[in-house]
């Protein structure tokens, strides 16, 4: 039973294909009155992802510095931080202000089998027939904190690396939504 919006926020740092699917999703779609993100926060001046997030109705900031980033969050009282590749790792005393069961992620891969970047090359090196998505809570480890949702996906037939990658990001791009979808309807709203 979902009590309120969510005020979120998104981190990223590179081309913001999963940002843009969440902001999508959020405006338009499954998410819709489900999370209020009124900013999305990248560390990189020149990440794709910038421009797209332009095309919705969110502010854009462009912070490094992680003290910096929880004033921001202070200030616009965000609960729920949403990792869409984000490439920097947050220290101890920014996880001590959320709740472990605050901060999700998405990796391209079991996390179980390989953390850290490159997921997808991975499985391709390793001639995988099939790797996972995972989308998880985020200790701080990397890439070490509990599995909400994975989903498997068929790679059997990729001759190329990109043919994974294209693969895996347009399952991502469904998958992150949907997880975040019962995450806000059965996991946190209960509880704001
Ligand atoms: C995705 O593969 C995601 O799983 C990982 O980083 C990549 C980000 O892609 N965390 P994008 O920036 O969302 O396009």
């Amino acid at each position: 039973m979902v009590k309120k919006e969510i005020k979120a926020t998104i981190l990223f740092s590179g081309d913001g294909t999963n940002l843009e699917s969440i902001l999508q999703e959020n405006s338009f779609g499954i998410l819709k009155n489900l999370y209020k993100i009124p900013i999305v926060i990248t560390n990189n001046p020149n990440a794709g992802g910038i421009k797209k997030a332009s095309n919705f109705n969110v502010k854009i900031e462009i912070i490094d510095s992680e003290c910096e980033i929880l004033e921001l969050l202070k200030k616009y009282k965000i609960d729920f931080i949403i990792l869409a590749g984000y490439k920097k790792i947050l220290s101890r005393k920014f996880r001590r202000y959320f709740d472990n069961k605050m901060v999700v992620n998405i990796h391209p891969a079991d996390t179980s089998l390989f953390k850290g970047l490159g997921g997808y090359k991975w499985a391709f090196n390793s001639s995988l027939k099939s790797t996972k998505i995972t989308v998880h809570y985020v200790d701080e480890g990397v890439d070490t904190g509990e599995i909400i949702f994975q989903k498997e996906i068929d790679i059997s037939n990729c001759k190329t690396l990109e043919e994974v990658i294209s693969i895996g990001l347009s399952i991502e791009h469904r998958f992150y939504p949907e997880v975040l979808k019962k995450v806000a309807e059965t996991i946190i709203s209960p509880y704001l």
